[in-house]
Parts: structure tokens; C-alpha cells; sequence
């Protein structure tokens, strides 16, 4: 793919492309939330589904597989069976007014807009992401909506993707367990979630066609784990099947994702609901295990399904299935109906300060420059356009109507109330991609002389949005540029940045004393960095993706975004920091970094094996301590290896992590557990998971590369016996623990057995199929006793 500089015409040409907008300047509004619309018709009475079953006519059943407008579902009056609602997610509820499409293009009524993902992933946090959970589900049922569409928790494969905002992590357990907290938190208000892109939806570019190449390790180590563990810890009401192709079938028509991995396996109980507009053979796609079609298909869908039953492509069994889940759905969102209770939007308002306090990360931070005393020191130069229209969410389906939006400009100049002063210069136009000589000579102007310059930075609205992915990892040049001016008449520069996914910083974060990552913070962002900036608060968030060098060494490079309709995930098991710590490659800053105001220790690493053998089981404490002067969090990760196996892994990757919270001088003991898929891989011969007997890393640290403490674990593993056929290696045969001794039995030590049992040199011979060996001369089996054996020790293979 050509990384073409970034220009205003070509943004237009991809935004006319893609049927999106880039967001409409912000709206500052100080007032609550305006009138809201009238109810939906909702649930009042639980269903019973079997009778229902038996009196809907075919055709009614094939209806209520099909959306009734682009957000509700087919109500049939007759049998009171009504209609629900489901909206956009995931940040915060986007309920479109009526007649609504699902673009993002018209209005929708005003919500809490809470930091996207990609800020709420880099508290991790679990307990504050169960609560914006809860708000979220207590704002949906102010507005009687039954389902919100949202956790996204796909892998951010690239940084490139335009959807990473609305993406947790590059990690899965991280982002596994934080769309688990979510998820339980929507639910406990009695309002289903639906998670989502399942699956491997990892770019904008052909979202809808393209082809994700990957292979079955990669995607059961990498892709899936985020959802299965929402899946089978959250019990989500529903899941949204995504757009792509997974090797050359649509995920809306994979029976194997949808039906085979997703409930067989994992106990899937809910409804697959495909994403908007994601099914183009309707019978086809219910087979496989879409219940529901969304938006209304306009009478598509039903007609298919109701062809495909006539000719027997499609039974009513099946359909009947499909149904049942759509009413045990509809079902579910009767429990909170009746009186819609109003939401607080003061205090939710409040919640979304928090989660933005806890979601900006430190990268870093020399000399101590931050936090600014807010009664000492000289002027506070605020420069950038940032500043003062905040960029605190992304373009498309996500974009809530905010309640209100507090600029960090505002937040400042009231925490500072008089004390200092604060001076604002805008230094650039958002969406311009040249410097304005004028506003940059004012910069530096509003600089020189001032105790410090705060400069927001990040990238304009029109650089990342749901429907195309960006070009490069820069910002625009022009601001860099400012920064440069700025540096030059004030060294002590602090850089906020707004961005949704990574950047790259090198080599201009040189020139910046501090740099705070603020991602997009929601509508409470200027609060929260106001707040982080004055010391008012402690930082601490901790990179959820790694920030590298270059885009050039990122680990898609060259394999993203594809061409063709395919899209080779080349990289395998490599994604994020798997790929720079198994390459040993430097990054500008890595997986779980994160500067707080104060500093901390770990000591007294112990690892305890509470169980063994098929289920093992290990807990793993450290005491942290806060070693600095004032109240701070940290973030315990526990990274685990496996240096000795017969597979590839990667150097180290993520299975637990804890927040603690420690005042000055404050020690605490942090216990994580460790459980069987910690140690496991996926198993390509034997399709399933394995734990290898034998050592394993244990390394706690602040960050992927700031390991403080190491310990290991001997485990004893699993049985994992290949099966034999006769075109299996020698050395395959002689690890089986039947088949082996009884082939070295029958070699013995002379002759061959000389040979293929010396440690060294025997190794090519080992690697001979067997068959093929006992066509050498004087080899002492021959093909029938091979093809005996195989009948003999298939059973014990497992
Ligand atoms: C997006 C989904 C969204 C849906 C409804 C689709 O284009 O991919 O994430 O929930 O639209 O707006």
C-alpha cells in the first residue's frame, strides 16, 4: 500500500468513498440532556416460547429473523410478541431519532460519552469498566433500548486500523477481560450487549469483502480468546457477526465460527445478530448461525428463508431455532421493561471524568516537569487547537450526542481559578495540512517568556474513522512544525496528544519534556487532563498497544492492508508486543508502559503450584510498594514464558494483571492466579489446547519491558500423543509411549538401530517417514507390520 502524505483532497475523495463525515465541529454545551424521545412500544409480559413456537405461521417465523427498521426488531402483534430495540455502542448509547440510518449521519439523542476503548483499555481497570458498563445500561433503559451494540473486542492487528478507538487492545487476555467487565456491567441493568466484530475484523480497508488470512493456531491464540472469554465468563445476550471473510468464507456464513467454535464450544446460549447490513445469502447465513438479520432487509431475507424451507435447503427445525432465540431475546429485555427510569447525568458525567483520568498515560515525564503547581510559577502558555475543541471520540457508528463536552482550556483556566495565568494560542487549523504562519508566529509569541508551554496535539477527525484505515502513523507535519517553533522559544514543552490509535513519536518527543497520551477521552476529557496536568490527579494508565519506532516495524508491515480481496495475517502469533519483544526490537514505548507522579517497588516474588497435572494451577504473589511521595496506582502484570518447547512461542505474553492502589510508603501483597490456558498453546495436529511439561517463565513488571521480578514453574503437562500413520517421521514414532518402545524393540542397537538411536548423527534418519524406511534394505519391518502397528497403537493416540 502506498503511504501517500496525508492531503485534504485525497480525504475527501475517502470520505466521499466511504459514505462518512468527518465530525461535525463540537458543540460546547453546559446544559444536561435535552427532552428525550418518545418511548418505544416495549416489553410488559415474559413470553412463552414453545406455545409461541406452535402458533406463529411459517412466514411469521421467517419475519422475525429480519430487522423491522434499521434498529428493531419484527414485532407480531397478534401473538403480543413486540418489537426491541438495539443501538450503537459501544462508548456510550447512540439512539438515532427516527428514521434513523446507521451510518452515524443523523442525529441521535444526548448520552454520556464516555472514553472509547481505546482510552478505557489503558486503565485496566475491570471495576471501572463493569461501571460504565452499568451507566451505559442504566442510559439504555432511560431510553428503552434492549441491546447496545458494543464491546468491540478485536485485535488491533495494525495501528492503521481506522477502528482501533473502538478497540481495547493488541493483547487478548487484556482485552478479553476488560469487554468481560463490560459486559457483565451493560447486563446487570437488564440490557443485553452484542460483541463484537466476530471475527479476525482487524481493518476498514474492504471491511465488507476482504479475506482474513490466518491461520488456525493464530487465530485460536490471537483472535478468539477476547470473545470466548466474554463469551464464557459474561454470558452475553448477543454476539455480532462480522463483515469479512475468514480464509474464504464469510464469517456470516461460517458454520464453523458461529456454530461450531462459538456454541459447541464455548456454550454460547445468546443470539448472532449479523452487523448492519453484513448477510447477503440469507438461508445460507441462518444455517450457519445467524439468527437475526439487521437493519430490515426489506423482504430479502424472508423471502430467501421461506424459498430455501420450501425446496428443504433449510429446515424448519432450524428455523425454528433461530426463532426461539430471537424470542428468548426479546424475552430477556421484558425483565427490565415497564417504567423507564431516568439516568443521572451529573453523575455519569462525573464517571466519565474518572474513566478519562484513568485511560491518559504518562509516556513521559523528564526531570519531573509535571505535575505544574497550580498557585506557583509563571504563565501557563496552552497552545493547539485541541485545546479548545477537544477531539474526545471517533467518526461512524459510535459517535454519541454528548451530554456536554468540557474543553481542556476551560477545565484549566477553572482549576487554575486566577491563581496563575493561563494563556491560550490556537498554533494550527485541525484539518488544514499547512501551517498558518500567523497563528504559529502568535505560538510562539504566547510561549517565550511563559513558565511552561502545554501543547495539544493529535490527529484531525478526518484522519481515522470506522470505514477506512489511515495512510501512515505521523501526525500532520504542519504541527510538528509548531512544535518545533514552540521547543525553540520555550524548551519546557509538555505534548497532550489526541489520537485513537498509535502514533509515531520519534524523533520529535525529543523535543518535549513531557508527552501525556490522551487517546480520546470522551466528553469529561478536558476535566480529567486538567486535573492530570495540575497533580490534582495521579496517572495511571498503561499502554494497551504498543507505540513503536516506525510504522515500518510494525508487525503487519507489508501484510496489511492487503490486496485482492485477501488480506495475509503473515505475521501469525507476532501481533503487538509478541512480535517486538520475540524480535528484540526497541519501540518508542512498550506494552503496559506508564509514568505515575510517584515511584514503585516489588519485591518478594513466590509462585505456589496449587495443582498439577491436567487442570494446573499457580498463584503468584508480589508485594508492591509505593517508594515515592504521593498516592499512586500501579499496574502488576504478570508475563509468562515457555523457553523450551516444540513449538513456536513468543518470547512472553500477558496472562494475569491487578491494579493496586498504595499511599506514600504503602505495601501490599498482589495475588494473581494462573489456570490452564496460561501455559497452553493450541495444538494444530491435535486440534486443541496443550500444556507442554516443563519449565515456565514467570516475570512481573510495570511494563512488557520493565520486568522486576522472575521466578518459574516446573508442570508436568499434558499427554499430547500425536496419532500415527505410516508416513509419520521415526522420531514421531519413537516419542509415542507405546509405539516407541516397541519400534526400538524391534530395530534393536545394531544395524539401523545404531544409527537412528544416536542422538546426533541419527537425526536425519529420524526424520524418515517409517514407511518409507522399511523399503531400505536390511530394515527390519516391513510395510504390513507398519500398517499393523498403526491399527495397534492408533487407539492409544489421543
Ligand atoms: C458497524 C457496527 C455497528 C453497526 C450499526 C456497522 O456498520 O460495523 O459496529 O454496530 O453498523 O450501526
Amino acid at each position: 500500500m502506498a503511504h501517500r502524505p496525508f492531503r485534504a483532497d485525497a480525504v475527501s475523495v475517502r470520505l466521499s468513498m466511504s459514505n462518512r463525515e468527518p465530525l461535525p465541529p463540537v458543540k460546547v454545551r453546559n446544559s444536561g440532556p435535552e427532552p428525550v424521545a418518545a418511548p418505544a412500544p416495549h416489553v410488559t409480559a415474559r413470553l412463552d416460547i414453545p406455545a409461541l413456537l406452535t402458533r406463529l405461521t411459517l412466514e411469521e417465523k421467517a419475519q422475525l429473523l429480519d430487522g423491522s427498521d434499521f434498529w428493531r426488531t419484527q414485532p407480531v402483534e397478534r401473538l403480543g410478541i413486540p418489537a426491541i430495540m438495539l443501538s450503537d455502542g459501544p462508548h456510550g448509547l447512540r439512539k438515532q431519532r427516527e428514521g434513523g440510518d446507521h451510518l452515524g449521519l443523523l442525529d441521535s439523542v444526548p448520552a454520556t460519552c464516555f472514553p472509547p476503548a481505546a482510552a478505557l483499555a489503558s486503565s485496566w481497570d475491570t471495576a471501572l469498566l463493569a461501571r460504565v458498563g452499568e451507566a451505559i445500561g442504566r442510559e439504555c433503559r432511560a431510553e428503552r433500548v434492549s441491546v447496545v451494540l458494543g464491546p468491540g473486542v478485536n485485535m488491533k492487528r495494525s495501528p492503521l486500523c481506522g477502528r482501533n478507538f473502538e478497540y481495547y487492545s493488541e493483547d487478548p487476555a487484556l482485552a478479553g477481560e476488560l469487554g468481560a467487565a463490560f459486559t457483565e456491567g451493560v447486563q446487570s441493568q437488564g440490557v443485553g450487549v452484542s460483541v463484537k466484530h466476530f471475527a479476525a475484523n482487524n481493518q476498514e480497508t474492504d471491511r465488507m469483502t476482504v479475506s482474513a488470512e490466518v491461520d488456525a493456531r493464530t487465530l485460536r491464540e490471537i483472535y478468539l480468546p477476547a470473545f470466548e472469554t466474554v463469551v464464557t465468563r459474561a454470558r452475553p445476550w448477543t454476539v455480532m457477526s462480522s463483515y469479512n471473510k475468514v480464509n474464504g468464507t464469510y464469517v456470516a456464513e461460517s458454520r464453523e465460527l458461529l456454530t461450531g467454535i462459538l456454541r459447541e464450544e464455548w456454550g454460547f446460549d445468546g443470539l448472532v445478530v449479523s452487523d448492519w447490513g453484513g448477510v447477503s445469502r440469507r438461508a445460507r447465513s441462518l444455517t450457519a448461525g445467524v439468527d437475526l438479520e439487521m437493519p430490515a432487509s426489506g423482504g430479502a431475507g424472508t423471502e430467501d428463508i421461506l424459498e430455501a424451507v420450501g425446496s428443504g435447503r433449510l429446515s424448519e427445525s432450524d428455523l425454528d431455532t433461530a426463532v426461539a432465540r430471537v424470542l428468548t431475546l426479546v424475552d430477556r429485555a421484558s425483565v427490565a421493561a415497564g417504567a423507564a427510569p431516568s439516568f443521572d447525568a451529573d453523575a455519569h458525567h462525573e464517571l466519565a471524568r474518572e474513566a478519562a483520568l484513568a485511560g491518559a498515560v504518562l509516556l513521559k515525564n523528564d526531570d519531573g516537569i509535571l505535575p505544574l503547581d497550580p498557585a506557583g510559577g509563571g504563565r501557563i502558555a496552552v497552545i493547539g487547537e485541541f485545546a479548545r475543541t477537544p477531539r474526545f471520540q471517533g467518526a461512524g457508528s459510535s459517535q454519541v450526542n454528548p451530554t456536554r463536552v468540557v474543553t481542556a482550556l476551560d477545565a484549566l483556566r477553572t482549576a487554575v481559578d486566577g491563581r496563575r495565568e493561563v494563556v491560550f494560542a490556537p498554533g494550527f487549523e485541525v484539518e488544514s495540512e499547512t501551517a498558518d504562519p500567523a497563528l504559529v508566529a502568535e505560538a510562539v509569541r504566547t510561549a517565550t517568556d511563559a513558565d511552561v508551554a502545554v501543547l495539544f496535539l493529535g490527529l484531525p477527525p478526518s484522519y481515522e474513522s470506522e470505514g477506512y484505515d489511515r495512510a501512515h502513523m505521523d501526525l500532520p507535519a504542519h504541527q510538528l512544525e509548531l512544535l518545533d517553533a514552540v521547543a525553540a522559544a520555550n524548551p519546557r514543552v509538555v505534548v497532550v496528544l489526541s489520537n485513537g490509535s498509535a502514533v509515531c513519536l520519534t524523533p520529535w518527543q525529543e523535543r518535549a519534556r513531557a508527552v501525556l497520551e490522551g487517546w480520546l477521552l470522551g466528553q469529561a476529557g478536558g476535566d480529567a487532563l486538567a486535573d492530570l496536568l495540575l497533580g490534582v490527579a495521579n496517572p495511571s494508565g498503561r499502554l494497551a498497544e504498543t507505540i513503536p519506532l516506525r510504522h515500518e516495524d510494525t508487525p503487519a508491515f507489508g501484510n496489511f492492508p492487503g490486496a485482492f480481496g485477501r488480506v495475509h495475517y503473515g505475521e501469525g502469533l507476532l501481533v503487538g508486543y509478541r512480535w517486538y519483544d520475540t524480535r528484540r526490537m526497541p519501540v518508542a514505548h512498550p506494552f503496559g508502559h506508564g509514568f505515575s507522579y510517584t515511584t514503585f517497588s516489588y519485591d518478594g516474588l513466590d509462585a505456589v503450584i496449587r495443582s498439577d497435572g491436567a487442570e494446573p494451577e499457580v498463584e503468584v504473589t508480589v508485594t508492591v510498594t509505593n517508594t515515592g511521595d504521593r498516592t499512586g496506582t500501579e499496574t502488576v502484570q504478570l508475563y509468562v514464558t515457555d523457553p523450551e518447547s516444540t513449538v513456536l512461542r513468543p518470547a512472553q505474553e500477558l496472562r494475569a494483571f491487578a491494579r493496586v492502589t498504595l499511599e506514600p510508603g504503602g505495601s501490599s501483597p498482589v495475588t494473581l492466579t494462573l489456570g490452564r490456558r496460561a501455559f497452553a498453546f493450541w495444538h494444530e495436529a491435535l486440534e486443541r489446547w496443550v500444556v507442554e511439561g516443563g519449565t515456565f517463565g514467570l516475570r512481573v513488571g510495570a511494563s512488557s519491558r520493565d520486568i522486576r521480578v522472575e521466578t518459574a514453574v516446573t508442570l508436568t503437562g499434558d499427554d499430547a500423543v500425536l496419532p500415527l500413520a505410516p508416513d509419520s517421521p521415526a522420531e514421531e514414532w519413537l516419542a509415542h509411549p507405546s509405539a516407541g518402545p516397541w519400534l526400538r524393540d524391534a530395530v534393536g542397537d545394531e544395524g539401523f538401530g545404531a544409527i537412528l538411536f544416536d542422538p546426533d548423527s541419527g537425526q536425519m534418519m529420524r526424520a524418515i517417514p517409517l514407511r518409507r524406511l522399511s523399503r531400505f534394505p536390511g530394515f527390519p519391518l516391513s510395510e504390513g507390520q507398519i500398517d499393523d502397528a498403526v491399527i495397534r497403537f492408533g487407539e492409544t493416540a489421543v
